[in-house]
């Protein structure tokens, strides 16, 4: 079968390419172009294509490649809030995800900024280049025997846990449904204590309209004076000008974000002044405790490798004929 490989990076081609001997009977072409309606019909005389959160799969698209006789739509990802499902059922495609490929990857990476912040090492490393070796500014404490408080003990969530729990930590969890394998390791709590008892707080739970500004300027008062903030979950989560707001009345000791409510403007690929400007994450990073890296949680040689791994198997699922867990229906 022939898979037309959307928004191909070379970290994608490597990862997927390294498996593909494996698959005999898959055949992949990469194409830089991200799918949108225009570049949908480069489909033609493939039977499926793979693509990413970021692509345009609405209605148009999913019409074009269903004229092109597009049955499978692989997406190297968990998300799929931007593909029409309904259009799908109606072209009678399938779509398959990724749903868990390396919740290590990303909790480790919410370690790493909530110890840079606590540590200043943005700082630290920008001034020992500068010969400045002095200390100032770079004053931090102790995780051991303080509170993490983590919101959403999914999977991602939960290693997170168990990593606060081996930095000494005692651990407190808000989630609607408790995480039966923590009991021994986590307290659950309510929100509002979540918030008031712990000096890190990290964010793993989902993007719903439940959880939209979960972070905004009223629970932000009930944190401690001096907690360190992390999100690599979805950046609306955080109401970023009440976060802004929490800086200036100095309640954070660090702010690391991984993800950031504009993430999908292109802030940053754009760059021209105008948009920074006006840009609330630019603002964000006036601030010397904040950090912020560009949605990088995932991003290491494991979690490609399982993603490559669990796409290719997606698509023979598709081939064989057989149901897979990893298919999401409208
Ligand atoms: P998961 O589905 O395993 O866990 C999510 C947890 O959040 C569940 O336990 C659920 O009960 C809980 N939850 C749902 N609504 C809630 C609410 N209103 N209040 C409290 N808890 C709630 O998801 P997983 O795999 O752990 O991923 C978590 C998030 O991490 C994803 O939704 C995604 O946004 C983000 N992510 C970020 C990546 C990155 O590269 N930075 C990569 C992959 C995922």
């Amino acid at each position: 079968m022939k898979i037309l490989f959307y928004d191909a990076k070379s970290y994608d081609i490597q990862s997927f390419e390294r498996l593909l001997a494996q698959y005999p009977d898959i055949k992949i072409e990469y194409t830089k172009s991200d799918i949108d309606p225009r570049t949908a019909t480069l489909a033609e005389g493939f039977d499926g294509i793979c693509a990413f959160v970021s692509s345009d799969l609405g209605k148009e698209t999913l019409e074009i490649l269903h004229q092109q006789g597009i049955k499978l739509i692989l997406m190297r990802c968990a998300g799929y809030n931007n593909v029409d499902l309904e259009a799908a059922h109606n072209y009678d495609m399938r779509v398959m995800t990724v749903p868990g490929y390396s919740p290590e990857a990303v909790a480790e990476h919410a370690m790493a900024l909530a110890l840079a912040c606590n540590r200043r090492l943005h700082k630290a490393y920008n001034k020992v280049r500068e010969n400045d070796f002095s200390l100032s500014g770079l004053m931090g404490f102790n995780f051991y025997q303080k509170t993490a408080g983590i919101i959403g003990t999914g999977k991602i969530g939960a290693v997170m846990c168990r990593i606060c729990h081996g930095f000494g930590m005692d651990v407190l969890a808000y989630d609607l449904y408790p995480n039966e394998s923590l009991k021994n390791l986590v307290k659950y709590v309510s929100l509002e204590e979540l918030l008031a008892q712990s000096d890190l707080i990290s964010l793993h739970c989902p993007l719903t309209d439940a959880t939209k500004h979960i972070i905004n300027l009223d629970t932000i008062k009930k944190m401690r004076d001096g907690v360190i903030l992390v999100n690599t979950s979805r950046g609306a989560l955080v109401k970023t000008e009440d976060l802004i707001e929490g800086i200036r009345m100095l309640k954070f000791a660090g702010v690391g974000l991984d993800v950031y409510e504009e993430e999908t403007n292109n802030v940053f690929e754009d760059r021209s002044e105008e948009i920074l400007e006006h840009s609330v994450t630019a603002r964000l990073l006036s601030f010397p405790n904040v950090m912020i890296t560009s949605h990088q949680g995932f991003f290491t040689t494991e979690a490609l490798s399982a993603i490559a791994e669990t796409t290719l198997e997606n698509a023979l699922c598709f081939r064989a004929g057989l149901d897979s867990p990893n298919e999401v229906k409208a």
